[in-house]
Parts: structure tokens; sequence; C-alpha cells
């Protein structure tokens, strides 16, 4: 019967069984259906997907590889019409061609490569009884590797930042690696740029300590780029890969309109960005660099948000990110080291806890770090976090504020490094040596001010199998929450439920990633279950909980070792012997609003 367990509001739903099948599993009851998937043409015209027979110019006019983020924006009051917003984070090339080469990738595999990557804004419809389905409208668009960005913010124009192609420092083609993102206030995208490193070749022949500092060391890249275009050789364009790395802005309600690269938040590893308004109309973004070991960010603006749907005011709201000041942050703990001791138990006060402060690294042309100029704080932020005593991370994803409670939450997804010789060990807020499955963190600025300087912070999840000791729920009862591995994503019901994304790789023996809910306040908290799970080889990605539809991305589906186009392991979505595609789900209960 319904509220057997007495769910909280939102969560009614009986969690799914942890599996390894290539499906997409939701709770009895539900139904759920793909919206879109890579190929899937988004322009009239647009040549249909034929996997054998692909083409630059087909894979240009529809969806992309491996989605990640998504947003819906609704375009009407009914919320009927939306506009799906996703990135398309990496390519992987031996998924997409038969008898891939990588030695010896073809100009055109090259250039299918760069339209698969980006962004796509495509218009969908909801039905009456909940499923989504998309439409050729005037809004729909492709931003892929060789579209057009504006650097905006302080370090634009920047001697760093010019290359022989733009001489100005200012324009951009195209943007890479886009993993979560956010919905900013003002109906605009954000979007991070991730692991852009992978795309540079012959780093080597620069021995630049900065380059290392951002994973370019080696000579060839994986996808051989740098022979198709000078731009990906850093022996030939030493800057290029500086004009990567930032928080892209878009405006999918413009289809004419320039995307803007924000250099203000700073160059690094962008997991994501998220924005929240403080009671006098300045903005907050925080953003993760995720890689192990790394530093969690927070951007305050100068100026305040201009209220009102009309363009001047989106206009106005899309400088926001280009003026303010960046912080870094520093946690610390309020246990004694010898009680965190690497083995994820609590320690005595029952809590991995303490508090912590945002340490200013720039503002506009003004550097607040020993030995670094402003631009060089924008444009190597890294380095310029390592010189004021930031606190090492174990991977910052997704971050986000609670919708009611002003609570920010970070995902930090996992560090197996963490405690290896030579690394730093366990810290309080990252207390696993080997930390396979990651932690939640909650973060409470000071008196609830957006704009406070100082915080205080508490694990609310410590991910695993709940049958490991060194795994916590929030002090809720662990023989009835579901397991969890690195958490990705993290978005809220309109309940302020917690739910989060998991990108595990197997790493819980070897199941599949999901979904989950769990409940943040009450008696509930920390009760963690699972909502739907990926086909094998998928993660989840891009969780949109709506009042009665769910959508997630599953990214790379099929993509397990020894696995390739060649011998597929997953023929998720479409079934029989075909090959396994990144596609946009939604998931919903005709007839009834979700968890309900
Ligand atoms: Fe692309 Fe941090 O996941
Ligand atoms: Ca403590
Ligand atoms: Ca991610
Ligand atoms: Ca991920």
């Amino acid at each position: 019967p319904a509220h057997a367990d007495a769910s909280p509001p939102g969560l009614d739903f009986r969690p799914v069984e942890p599996n390894t099948l290539d499906a997409v599993v939701v709770p009895e009851g539900y139904r759920h259906e793909v919206v879109i998937r890579w190929g899937d043409p988004i322009f009239p015209g647009a040549p249909r997907f034929d996997f054998d027979h692909q083409t630059a110019a087909a894979q240009a006019r529809q969806f992309g590889f491996n989605c990640d983020f998504a947003a819906l924006l609704p375009l009407d009051a009914t919320g009927r019409t939306s506009l799906l917003v996703t990135n398309h984070e990496y390519t992987s090339e031996p998924f997409m061609f038969k008898n891939y080469d990588p030695e010896h990738p073809t100009r055109e595999q090259v250039e299918i490569a760069w339209a698969a990557h980006g962004l796509s804004v495509v218009q969908v419809h909801q039905h009456r009884d909940g499923r989504l389905s998309t439409r050729f409208s005037r809004y729909n668009r492709r931003i892929t590797a060789t579209t057009p960005f504006r650097l905006t913010g302080p370090a634009a124009g920047s001697d760093l930042l010019k290359t022989s192609a733009d001489p100005t420092g200012t324009m951009v083609l195209g943007t890479l690696n886009n993993c979560a993102g956010g919905v900013t206030p003002w109906g605009t995208i954000l979007s991070g740029e991730e692991n852009f490193n992978q795309y540079f070749g012959n780093a080597a022949a620069r021995s630049d300590p900065r380059l290392a500092r951002y994973g370019m060391t080696g000579t060839a890249t994986t996808r051989k780029w740098e022979r198709f275009d000078r731009r990906f050789d850093l022996a030939r364009e030493p800057n290029e890969a500086n004009r990567f790395g930032y928080v892209v802005e878009l405006d999918p309600t413009d289809p004419d309109s320039t995307p803007v690269k924000h250099t203000a938040l700073g160059r690094l590893k962008h997991e994501c960005a998220n924005v929240r308004v403080a009671p006098d109309g300045r903005v907050v973004a925080y953003s993760g660099d995720d890689e192990r070991f790394e530093y969690v960010y927070k951007f305050i603006s100068t100026g305040k948000v201009r209220p009102g749907d009309s363009r001047a005011a989106r206009r106005h709201n899309m400088t926001l990110l280009d003026d303010g000041r960046l912080y870094v942050a520093r946690f610390t703990g309020d246990s004694p080291p010898a009680e965190v001791d690497g083995s994820g138990r609590l320690p005595s006060d029952g809590r991995f806890d303490g508090h912590g402060e945002w340490i200013p690294l720039a503002s506009g042309d003004r550097s607040f770090v020993p030995g670094m100029t402003a631009e060089e704080v924008y444009v190597f932020t890294r380095l310029a976090a390592d010189k004021v005593g930031a606190t090492k991370m174990d991977r910052p994803e997704d971050i986000e504020t609670h919708p009611h409670t002003g609570v920010v939450y970070c995902a930090l997804s996992n560090n197996v490094d963490r405690g290896k010789p030579g690394k730093e060990g366990a810290t309080e807020p990252n207390p696993r040596v080997n930390n396979k499955h990651g932690q939640v963190l909650e973060l409470t600025e000071r008196g609830g001010d957006a704009l406070a300087l100082t915080f205080s912070w508490n694990l609310m999840l410590v991910c695993g199998d709940p049958a490991s000791p060194d795994t916590y729920f929030a002090g809720y009862d662990k023989t009835r929450v579901s397991p969890i591995s690195s958490p990705d994503n993290v978005a809220f019901d309109r309940h302020g439920n917690l739910w989060i994304s998991s990108d595990s790789a197997g790493a819980l023996n070897g199941l599949n990633d999901g979904l989950y809910a769990v409940p943040v306040a009450g008696r509930e908290r920390g009760h963690l279950k699972a909502f739907l799970t990926v086909p094998r080889g998928a993660e989840t990605c891009g969780p949109v909980i709506g009042e009665r539809v769910v959508t997630v991305c599953v990214q790379h589906p099929g993509e397990v070792d020894g696995a390739s186009a060649d011998n597929p392991v997953s023929h998720w979505p479409d079934g029989g012997d075909s090959q396994p595609r990144p596609s946009v789900v939604a998931v919903w209960r005709e007839g009834r609003r979700i968890g309900e």
C-alpha cells in the first residue's frame, strides 16, 4: 500500500534493486522512454542516423555524443513546451566507428568528433501522460568544437589568451569536455569545461610547469586532433589551451547569440557552476574542480541581478559573472587528527564536520595571491589556489544550493589516491584513504548568508556498501538504504529532497550506476533509495527532477574494458545487435506526480 513506510513527500516509490542489466530500470508503476539519442536529427532535413556511414556534416545537425548535463527550461506557463539543453562532454571514437585505428584517425572521423562535442538545444513537448517528445523549432541549435565563443571578464584580451588565429585574445572556437552545469535565475545555461587537457598535444615540447599542473605533459593525444588543426598542438600554438577550462554561458532562447566563456570564475577542470542570488541581488556561483586533490571555488559578483524576462535584463545578467571576486575553500575539521585515521569510521564527536573559510584569489585586475598577477590567477587558477593553502578534496563534482534551506551540497566523487605514498592522507572532510566511493558534503554559509566568507560543514553521506563500517548515511538505519558509489550530480525536487546521480565505473561490485533520492531533513534524513539504474557501462548524469517527469542523461552506455564498436557489450537503447547510444531518458508515472 502507498505510504506503508511513511515516505516523505515526493519519495513514495519502491527502490530499484541493484543490478547489472543492459537496461534502464525504474520503480514499479513508472514508465520510461528515450527522449533523444546520439545521432537523432534536430533540424528539418538533417540525415537520419546511420552508424556505418556517419559524416561530420550529418553529425553537426544531429544530437551529439555522451550527453552529461541537461536542463529543461519552460517556454510557456503551462510547462508543456520546454527547451532541453544538454551538453556532449566527450567522444569515444572506438565506440563511434567500427575498425577504428587510434594511431591513424581519418580527417572525417576527427571532424565527426568535433561536431559530436559541445551542446544541443532542442525543443520538447510534454504530453498529458508525462511523455516527452522532441520538436523541430527555431530554437534548436548545435554548438560544437568549432562554434565561436566570446571570452569575457578580466582576463579577456590578455596576452595569455592570444593565438595566431585570434590576436585579440577574445574569440575562441568551440567548447570542450562540458560536464555538469547549472541553470541561472535569468534563464541561461552554465556549463563547465572539465578535462580539456586531453585535447592538446605536444606539451612535452614546452616543459612548462603550468601545463603540467593542468595535466598536459605528453606528446601525441589519444584523438590526434593536433594533426588536423594546429591549435591543438601546444608546440605550435602555446596559448590555445589557455582558452579552455572555463564556465561557459549560453542563452538558449536566442539561437543567434554568441555564447561566452567567463574568465572571472577561473580556469580549472570545472565540473559545474551553480548560481544563487543574495538578498541584495548580488549573485554567488559555486564550482568544483573535478580531479583528485583539487579545490572548491566560490565567486561573488559586484553587480546585482536585474529582475524580469526582458532581453535587456538578460543581457545585463549575463555580465554578472564577469565582475566580482573569486575565492577558494579551506575546510578545517573539529575532531583530533588521530580520530580521522583514514578508515572512514566516525570520530568520537559522531560527525565528520568543522568550519571553513573562503580565501580570496582575485577581483577585477587585483590579485590577492603573492607573485601572481590577476590575469595569471584567472588563467592558472590551480596554481593560485595551491599558493593560498586551499583544501585538497576528493574530486569535487556538482555543487548546488538547497532551494529552501540555502545549505550547499557538494558531491565529492572518490579519490583512490588519497593516502598513497607521497600523497595527502585522510582529513576530516576527506576521511577515507583509497576512497573508492566518495562522500556528500553539506556546507552552511555563516548565518545562512550567501555572501559570507566563513562557513560550517559536515558530511551527510559517506558512500559505499551500507554493510561496510566505513559508510555513513546521516545516521539512518543502514539496513534500509540503497548502496551508492561515486556521487556525481546533485539536484533537488520541489519538496527539497536531494537527488544524486552516480558515476562509479562499477566500483561497487560491478553494479550499474543510478539515480538516488534522499530526504535531507526530518526522521527520514539519510534514507537513500535508488530511483533508477542505467545500463551496463553507463553513468547517470544531468538529473532534472520535475513534478511529473524525471529526466537523466545516460552517458557512455556499454563502455567497459574490452568493449568497442567491433565488440559491443551493450545494445541499449535500440536493442537487437545495435550499437549503444548515449541518450536522454524521461521517467514518469501516468496520471501521478513523481514519488506520490
Ligand atoms: Fe565529467 Fe566530473 O565528471
Ligand atoms: Ca567532527
Ligand atoms: Ca560529472
Ligand atoms: Ca562523471
